[in-house]
């Protein structure tokens, strides 16, 4: 069977990128089983041809509705589908889904009718927020990132300021690259459209949303950019991890530190 990335080779060169990130995601212990999902919009690379294509499923429901989405076309890990089988070929553990005129439903065009992953709702529900801002990124990346879930099973890391402030003061590098921080959504069943609206308000404010008790939420221009965030943020909350092995807590550069960081570096401190 002719998959839709032949003779395209930008559309497959994006996934190319996408499937590298899934075998990071493996290689780090992030992504049991099925464990994680992603989707990232491929709008720009779709053709006259691809947008004639017949879809092969019924139209399925998003669960929201999502005006800025109209017409728009994203790969999407399929629900169930491994990571480590996605980065050998993310034809066979995805789909791409054409976004209906309602806003509301989805129908699958190619390769094969893999349904998109679970937690569907929160990721489309945030690529509607990056277009509605102009903010030209085109990727979202939930993984269960072992370090920062542990955290999450604290209640004083549950406060996303404090959470924030510890995971910068690790090591100068968090600040820098991930400037806007982390922020804490209340545990909600994995997959239910009750995370959407949490995981929005968090998303607009900080860099990676950090479910309780679950994984995190990261976004980016590209794929590599949110598994770096993701990656940078839980190296931090590693540190601190070790620095307890080693039986003491971290000290954490100083707030002034932290603070000369930020102005040095003219980090933004809004998106
Ligand atoms: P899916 O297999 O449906 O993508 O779910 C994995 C997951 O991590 C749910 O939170
Ligand atoms: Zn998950």
């Amino acid at each position: 069977m002719t998959s839709i990335l032949t003779s395209r080779p930008e559309l497959k060169a994006a996934l190319d990128s996408v499937a590298e990130v899934a075998g990071y995601l493996w290689q780090k212990g992030w992504a049991e089983r099925n464990g994680g999902n992603l989707t990232l919009n491929i709008t720009e690379y779709v053709d006259e041809q691809m947008r004639a294509m017949p879809a092969i499923c019924a139209p399925k429901a998003i669960g929201v509705t999502l005006p800025h989405l109209k017409g728009c076309y994203f790969y999407c890990k399929g629900t169930g589908k491994r990571m480590r089988d996605l980065a050998r070929d993310p034809m066979c553990a995805g789909s791409i889904v054409r976004i209906l005129d309602d806003c509301a439903t989805y129908e699958i065009i190619a390769d094969n009718p893999i349904v998109p992953t679970s937690e569907i709702s929160s990721h489309l529900a945030i690529q509607d927020y990056m277009i509605e801002c102009g903010s030209g990124y085109k990727a979202t990346l939930h993984t269960h990132p072992i370090e920062l879930v542990a955290l999450s099973h604290s209640k004083e890391f549950l406060d996303s300021e404090h959470l924030t402030q510890v995971l910068w003061s690790m090591i100068p590098e968090t600040l820098a690259f991930a400037p806007l921080g982390i922020g804490v959504v209340p545990y909600a069943l994995p997959s239910s459209t009750e995370l959407v609206e949490p995981t929005l308000k968090q998303i607009r404010r900080y860099d990676v949303v950090l479910w309780e008790k679950h994984g995190t939420v990261a976004v980016g221009p590209d794929m590599m950019e949110a598994f770096d965030q993701t990656d940078v943020l839980n190296k931090a909350a590693n540190i601190y991890m070790t620095a307890k092995n080693f039986g003491f807590t971290a000290e954490g550069m100083t707030p002034e530190a932290v603070q000369e960081i930020r102005d040095v570096f003219k980090l933004p401190n809004q998106r």
